[in-house]
């Protein structure tokens, strides 16, 4: 900015020698203010240094500064959390392999949002998978959505072998709200022994931390499990149908992923819509090919891939779009299932036919779960 300041002072001076006499005293005027310009910009500039260079602040700062900072700048406001709740504890810290503390904190700064060890359970099922699952069915849920959860025990996570294959369901909620929200969840758990619970704030802009933790909770609980998948709550699954998928001789063992597919799709940079992303998380224009997060059913080797994969790459708050960045890290491109119509993102008309043919089917409420199920389960 100096330097272009100098220049137009220069300029003048050059049109000063050209005009003369009567130009001299605007001249003068012109060239103070400039000077008086100059000043300002240049103060103004080291006042916004912080602001416009964040990384190298960061580097001064310590985990538990950084996390802060880095939380307020995801949710987009100044809010006083405890920081106990945001901060690693000692034993989370990320220490990848081969690396020291000091160099992990030059790894972009949102990085450290989402990654799973920055956090831990408060309800866990650590022997859930001594029964040797084959295929672990995550179903991330709000805390208060209870009725969706007794829907899916009712139906589809009451399955617990399919084709003599393992099957597993379990939900994972953030934190609730108060301490009597926290004890009903404590409650359900002894009853069902299928929550987990982890200590992020359970909101719509964490699903990335949700989803991550999802993972991380695979990777270092279950990683016996054959196949995963991540399931929204308002899902039809016909359980059957997945099997014969995976259990089909063309269905890769490792590095599978596979669902809906979503090719090509542009960065929503509206600020108002509920999928916008700031340049700043995620500066290209496109999201490389990702799988609609409403469900996806993964070879469980990927779980430990993609919780090391998100080290090196910046989080962002679409969960499904970021785990397709994590695929690209590693190299993995999602496989179109051999019917994609059997992935299918909308309900239409009810027909059951359908139901009986798809994998996987959006609905509209819990109780259309329940009804549903028991037409499609119908002796005919
Ligand atoms: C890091 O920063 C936090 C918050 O400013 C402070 O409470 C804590 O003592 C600091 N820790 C170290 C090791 O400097
Ligand atoms: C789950 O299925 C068993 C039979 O396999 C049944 O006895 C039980 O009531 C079912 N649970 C729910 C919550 O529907
Ligand atoms: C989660 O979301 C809430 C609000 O949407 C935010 O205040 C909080 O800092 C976020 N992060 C974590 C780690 O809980």
């Amino acid at each position: 900015i100096l330097f272009i300041y100098f220049r137009n002072i220069v300029s003048c001076l050059a049109q000063g020698r050209v005009f003369m006499g009567h130009i001299k005293p605007v001249f003068v005027v012109l060239v103070t203010l400039t000077l008086c310009l100059s000043i300002i910009a240049y103060i103004y500039d080291l006042s916004l240094m912080p602001v416009t260079l964040p990384l190298s602040w960061f580097n001064n700062a310590n985990q538990t500064k950084l996390y802060n900072a880095v939380s307020e700048g995801l949710s987009g406001k100044i809010n006083k959390k405890p920081t106990d709740l945001l901060a690693p504890l000692p034993n989370q810290q990320i220490q990848p392999r081969g690396t020291t503390v000091e160099q992990t904190t030059d790894i972009p700064i949102y990085h450290h949002v989402a990654h799973p060890r920055n956090y831990h359970f408060t309800l866990d099922e650590p022997d859930k998978c001594k029964q040797d699952p084959f295929l672990v069915l995550m179903v991330p849920v709000a805390p208060h959505q209870l009725e969706a959860r007794n829907a899916i025990r009712s139906t589809w996570g009451n399955e617990s072998s399919v084709q003599g294959k393992a099957v597993l369901t379990l939900f994972l909620v953030g934190l609730t709200g108060g301490a009597e929200a926290q004890q009903q969840l404590e409650e359900e758990s002894r009853q069902h022994r299928d929550l987990l619970q982890s200590n992020f704030v359970d909101s719509y802009c964490n699903l990335t931390i949700k989803t991550m933790v999802i993972m991380d909770w695979l990777a270092t609980r279950c990683s016996q499990a054959a196949y995963a998948m991540k399931v929204d709550s308002d899902m039809y699954i016909n359980l059957e149908n997945m099997m014969s998928l995976l259990l089909s001789p063309n269905t890769p063992r490792q590095n599978y992923v596979t669902g809906y597919l979503m090719w090509d799709r542009p960065v929503i940079r509206d600020k108002n819509s509920k999928w916008y992303v700031a340049e700043e998380l995620y500066p290209e224009p496109k999201y490389p090919t990702y799988l609609l997060g409403m469900g996806y059913v993964f070879s469980n080797d990927l779980s430990e891939k993609i919780v090391e994969a998100s080290k090196e790459v910046k989080a962002f708050n679409i969960e499904d779009a970021y785990v397709g960045a994590c695929l690209r890290q590693l190299g993995v491109a999602p496989s179109s299932p051999p019917d994609p119509s059997q992935f299918r993102a909308y309900l239409g008309q009810y027909n059951r036919e359908d139901f009986l043919r798809v994998i996987t089917t959006i609905l509209g409420s819990p109780q259309q779960l329940i009804d549903i199920w028991k037409d499609v389960k119908r002796p005919t």
